[in-house]
């Protein structure tokens, strides 16, 4: 997910401080990203290159907006649902538990009102109704929706 790698940035940016500053690199935590400051901690502008390496897409969302086009009715331009037809899709905690690939499932598959999990009684169409959509498409969808919040 887009902001796991924003924040896996953020920490590897307050690392090469802790590194540059300290001169010493072996405090315990973020054990996934101390190879980082290793290669990296001796270049005193370092710690803004990760930042700009790792951002969203632009040309990503761009798409995704388009294609967006499918869930607009229900879900608002904004993304912040349609009363009676869909939910908001930004401060949504259903969507923050799923991974990127685990979204993508749920969004081809849809929840129709009789499934269990079903909150509103009104179906969330497959694919939001258009069967043209690639995985491609809706992850890109994703990003557009990441990038309103
Ligand atoms: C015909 C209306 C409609 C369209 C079009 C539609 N949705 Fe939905 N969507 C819904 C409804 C209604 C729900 C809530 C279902 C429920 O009550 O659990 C929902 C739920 C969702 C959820 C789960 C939210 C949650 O909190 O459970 C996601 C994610 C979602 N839609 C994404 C999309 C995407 C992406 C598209 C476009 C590809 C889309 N939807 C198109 C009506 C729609």
């Amino acid at each position: 997910m887009k902001r796991f790698t924003i924040l896996a940035s953020l920490i590897v940016g307050v690392m090469l401080v802790v590194a540059c500053g300290g001169g010493e690199e072996n405090d315990s935590d973020g054990s996934a990203t101390t190879s980082v400051p290793a290669t990296t901690g001796t270049v005193a502008s370092a710690p803004t290159a990760p930042a700009a390496a790792t951002g969203p897409d632009p040309a990503l969302i761009a798409i995704g907006e388009t294609k967006y086009g499918s869930c607009l009715t229900c879900h608002g331009a904004d993304g912040r649902g349609v009363a009676g037809l869909g939910k908001d899709l930004i401060e949504n905690e259903f969507m923050d538990g799923l991974s990127e690939a685990e979204l993508v499932e749920f969004i081809k598959v849809g929840r129709g009102p009789s499934d269990a999990g079903n909150t509103t009684g009104i179906a969330m169409p497959a694919k939001g109704g258009n069967p043209s959509l690639s995985d491609d498409d809706i992850v890109a969808i994703i990003a557009y929706i990441d990038s309103l919040k």
